[in-house]
């Protein structure tokens, strides 16, 4: 019916289905989210900025604004089409829509692209109508012949301003069509043309470093095509645009200066982010499923629906954008929204033991652990299966009877009986083919048929995406959880994919492809089933390190494990990359031994704990090894972080100084919500030459407000007082005392 009304009908009907109000005042409790039927546009208006777009003549969806908040009454008319540059460069590839079809003269990067039966692959989708509820907005949109329905979801929080987009493609026609192509949204910039991309790359022990780029004619690609979320580029990206103030001569931005676009998928499969300077300048940012090698059919009635593309806006530089994405993902994203429970401190077996896990070896490093105030025990790899090495036991989740005879109740009773919890490691989603599991279900693993199977650790990855997989994989996690006093799992995988077939499906399946989709949805599936049974349970993302952290993981875990690389300098680069995009809230860092096992560098034990002060504190180190002093630091260090802890995982970050490009030094600061404490880290790599330590300005404090410095650890130089106004530390500043190599320092300023 709809398919026989002309735009403006369209229009006129949507609008007497939806929530006419008037513009929003900028509050984070109205209405956010409005319509105007007169002139057909859309504008999401929160307290940091506006973002508008609408239905042009051609009932095409067009982004008309996305920036710093426009006044309610400000005209945002009917977008014009695009004017086409001559008849050579026609208006339809120019335009800014935001979600293109590939169709049409559209040679831009498409949002959806299908493949139907009669090989017509041509698909333009025009505005039907759309629903405003509450925060959330849909858009109906249809091919403008055949009954292919994609709806654009947008949601909104308020108080960050962060918009979720993503869509939902439906197959109302008569035969099966081929999904090639689906990406979540586009997200168009204003014109413009000075504009840096800052995004997160690495690999295994060096994740997370950033880099910084001028946005030039043509397409930087970001992606995994690994199957998961990956190590060499994380679903994030950061757009910056210098002010009039120009940039900072060694960073395209400052951090705290300048306006910024950013976003992150939510999905932890192969994903792809394309962001596009096109020939007229103008900046498209698409993403979604990963394009490559991907197929998803549906059959008449069925939908595919991707995942949701998240992003923000900050008029106050790429510092300000983190704090918005860490307050969004704590209050919007994590399973404990809106207020996740504090990381408790954790003691980790790995680095310890490695697999040599027992029941004398391990409650003696809790007997130690808990000396020192941790909360949380934490046996790692080894205790199940035949599991002497990586090359055998993955897959048989029983107890390992030669090192606990007892099974795990006498661990997790001496645990208990120390005053901490216990935590266990697992790595569900693989096998080793030396095990009795994959003796049994050969079948069970990624496979093509009559092809080789690649090992990755040693291991092959099973088929989350099969019925009985997913079975196994929760009944076994059910099982140990049921069975034991269980508060955390620290849920690991080691491998990336290889040859990804289902031979289940049949050789003639066109479903094959689907895996990439099917898996992800089937670990999610796991993970809520599991915290709903087991609402306690906390749980670990950990991937080699790194491998496995993005906003769809972070949905169902309540911390993430950053880096293998535990050395502690390494660390602050690392940490400092992470930062950009995720919350210390989620950001696991252990203390280990020294000389730390990556580089051999050799540091104090209070360093190490000053640098794994900044996010979740644990400690790796094998404690058999530590002297009395080192427990009398260790107890004084964790004793002292439990006093800032909230303010470290919660509070608002100012990476002060950054410790990239070889800097001698670096420094954090960390404001509580209430501004009453902030905690200040100093790190020095190297002095040279008898220069002082940089002087340190403080951010973000209440500038009328008395705050009392206390030192947790080092000095600060003999004229500093010891009270002073906030004003006083952010435009004074002060002056650490740091002198020699790998030393720390550390601050606490509380209001008086
Ligand atoms: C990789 C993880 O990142 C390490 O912390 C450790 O758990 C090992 N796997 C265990 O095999």
């Amino acid at each position: 019916m709809l398919k026989h009304l002309g735009l403006r009908q369209h229009l006129a009907l949507a609008a007497a289905i939806t929530t006419a109000l008037a513009l929003p005042v900028l509050s984070a409790s109205a209405q956010a989210i409005h319509f105007d039927a007169t002139t057909h546009v859309f504008r999401i208006d929160t307290p940091g900025e506006t973002y508008a777009f609408g239905v042009n003549a051609q009932s095409e969806i067009q982004t008309i604004y996305w920036g710093s908040p426009l006044a309610a009454a400000d005209p945002l008319p009917t977008p014009a089409a695009y004017r086409s540059l001559s008849g050579m460069e026609e208006s339809t590839n120019i335009t800014p829509y935001e979600y293109r079809a590939w169709g049409g003269l559209n040679f831009t990067e498409p949002a959806v692209k299908i493949n139907f039966p009669d090989g017509n692959r041509d698909l333009v989708l025009h505005y039907v109508s759309h629903k405003i509820d509450g925060d959330r907005l849909t858009i109906t949109t249809k091919d403008i012949s055949r009954e292919v329905f994609v709806d654009l979801i947008y949601t909104v929080d308020p108080a960050t301003g962060v918009i979720g987009r993503n869509s939902i493609i439906t197959n109302k026609t008569k035969e099966k069509l081929t999904i090639e192509q689906a990406a979540s949204a586009t997200w168009n910039l204003p014109h413009g043309t000075d504009y840096q991309l800052s995004y997160l790359s690495g690999r295994w022990a060096a994740e997370w470093q950033l880099t910084q780029e001028q946005i030039k004619d043509g397409t930087t690609v970001l992606e995994s095509r690994r199957g998961s979320t990956g190590q060499q580029n994380n679903p994030w990206f950061a757009i910056t645009r210098a002010n009039s103030s120009g940039p900072h001569p060694e960073f395209p931005t400052n951090e705290e200066v300048g306006q910024v676009w950013f976003g992150a998928l939510a999905w932890s499969g192969s994903w792809r982010i394309n962001v596009e300077r096109n020939q007229v300048h103008d900046i498209h940012v698409t993403g979604g499923y990963n394009p490559f090698d991907f197929a998803y059919p549906l059959a008449p009635g069925q939908k595919l629906e991707t995942p949701v593309f998240y992003a923000g806006y900050s008029s106050h530089g790429i510092g300000e954008a983190s704090r918005i994405f860490h307050r969004f993902e704590i209050s919007q994203i994590l399973p404990q929204k809106p207020t996740p429970k504090l990381r408790p401190v954790i003691y980790n077996s790995w680095e310890a033991t490695e697999m040599a896990v027992d029941y004398p070896g391990q409650a003696a490093l809790a007997e130690k652990a808990a000396r020192i105030g941790v909360e949380r025990f934490i046996m790692d790899d080894g205790w199940f299966g035949q599991r002497k090495d990586d090359h055998a036991g993955l897959g048989d989740w029983y107890v390992n009877q030669k090192k606990f005879p007892n099974g795990l109740k006498p661990l997790i009773d001496k645990v208990h009986a120390l005053n901490m919890d216990f935590g266990l490691w697992v790595e569900p989603e693989m096998v080793n083919p030396n095990s009795d599991l994959y003796r049994a279900h050969p079948d069970w693993v990624l496979n093509m048929t009559g092809r080789p199977r690649s090992e990755g650790r040693n291991q092959l990855m099973l088929n989350l995406a099969r019925k009985d997989v997913r079975a196994y994989v929760f009944n076994f996690l059910d099982k140990i959880l049921t069975d034991n006093d269980i508060a955390f799992l620290k849920w690991d995988y080691n491998r990336q994919w290889s040859e990804p077939g289902w031979p289940e499906l049949g050789p003639d399946s066109d479903k094959q492809k689907t895996v990439y989709v099917e898996y992800i949805r089937n670990l999610y599936s796991i993970l809520a089933e599991l915290r709903t049974k087991h609402p306690k349970v906390e749980i670990q993302s950990c991937s080699s390190g790194g491998g496995r952290v993005d906003l769809g993981i972070l949905g169902y875990t309540d911390e993430v494990w950053p880096s293998d690389n535990t050395d502690p300098f390494d660390r602050l680069s690392i940490q400092d990359g992470f930062t950009y995009a995720y919350t210390p809230q989620v950001m696991t860092a252990w203390v280990t031994d020294s000389p730390n096992w990556a580089n051999d560098r050799s540091t104090s034990v209070a360093y190490r704990f000053l640098s794994s002060m900044q996010g979740g504190l644990g400690v790796g180190a094998n404690l058999n090894k530590w002297t009395d002093a080192d427990f009398a630091t260790a107890k004084d260090l964790i004793a002292a972080y439990k006093t800032i802890r909230q303010t470290v995982q919660q509070g608002s970050l100012y990476r002060l100084i950054n410790p990239r490009n070889g800097s001698d030094h670096s420094a954090t600061e960390s404001v509580s919500t209430d501004l009453h404490q902030a905690v200040l880290f100093t790190f020095l790599k190297s002095s040279t030459q008898r220069y002082p330590y940089p002087r340190v300005y403080l951010k973000g404090l209440d500038p009328a407000k008395q705050y009392k410095v206390t030192p947790m650890y080092g000095t600060l130089k003999k004229d500093t007082p010891e009270t002073a106004s906030g004003a006083y530390w952010m435009n004074h500043g002060l002056d650490p005392d740091l002198t020699g190599d790998f030393k720390a320092a550390a601050f606490k300023f509380e209001v008086r």
